[in-house]
């Protein structure tokens, strides 16, 4: 089965109004030569609409990088997945290590959050990924399987198929250190035996796993050339046209 290469770049905390247009006009124009690969880009919340309505008509989805669990009612400051939808967002990054490391969020919130994700017809980028001290102490694969069954726990095999799943190791993260295209596939594999072990092949076969970790246009091909690797998810080289371009490039 071949799986749709997913590039999505994940804004954070960057850029103005005028910028994220700017930003989104100039992908826009470019994107449209690679028809076979996904694109998306999550630019901070209060810009998904007007980022989603500069994208319309081309193939970028929008994705928010954040969502809360509850339909609606007293949670102030919070944004429900219905409200994503309905200004335009197709996907959501769930449980992004930022927010599980600055912001306390656990994979019990990560697992309800996908849930209401799901319910509203988002696609989750549900994210996992070790520590530095983790991976040195030798934990990996179990950090990540703890993040993946509290994560996914009772998501159905129909649900689990359209989930994305970033690794995403943390120490990686905006550091300039990328994962050896080695150590990202020797953990992909790891989660798709998880999710075969949970779901049985054809759905472990289905799910795309992205990696992310100061993936650039210089890497990003030797990584995305790793059989379990079915994108990236991108920080600050999605932040410029020119390296995201060449971050897709590198996936074809
Ligand atoms: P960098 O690409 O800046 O390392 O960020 C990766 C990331 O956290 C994407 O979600």
């Amino acid at each position: 089965m071949t799986r749709r290469i997913l590039i999505a770049g994940n804004w954070k905390m960057n850029l103005t109004l005028s910028a994220s247009l700017e930003l989104a006009e100039g992908l826009k124009q470019k994107a449209a030569g690679f028809p076979a690969v996904d694109i998306a880009v999550c630019p901070p919340s209060v810009y998904v609409q007007p980022v989603a309505a500069a994208l319309q008509g081309s193939a970028i989805k929008v994705g928010a990088q954040n969502v809360y669990f509850e339909k609606n009612g007293a949670f102030t400051g919070e944004i429900s997945a219905e409200m994503l939808t309905d200004i335009g967002a197709t996907y959501v990054i769930v449980g992004h290590s930022e927010r599980r490391n600055i912001l306390g969020e656990s994979s019990e919130l990560v697992n309800v959050k996908t849930h209401a994700a799901l319910s509203a017809g988002l696609i989750p980028i549900v994210c996992v990924g070790e520590l530095l001290k983790e991976r040195e102490a030798g934990t990996t694969e179990q950090v990540v399987r703890r993040q993946f069954d509290g994560s996914f726990s009772g998501v159905s095999a129909g649900d689990m198929k359209k989930c994305v799943i970033a690794y995403e190791p943390v120490w990686a993260i905006g550091t300039g250190k990328v994962a050896s295209p080695e150590q990202a596939e020797e953990v992909h594999a790891a989660i798709r035996k998880m999710v075969e072990a949970k779901y049985g092949k054809d759905v472990a076969e289905a799910v795309r796993i992205q990696y992310g970790g100061s993936v650039n246009d210089k890497n990003a091909r030797e990584i995305l050339a790793k059989p379990n690797v079915d994108g990236a998810l991108v920080g600050g080289a999605s932040l410029k046209v020119d390296p995201f371009i060449g971050i897709i490039n590198g996936a074809v």
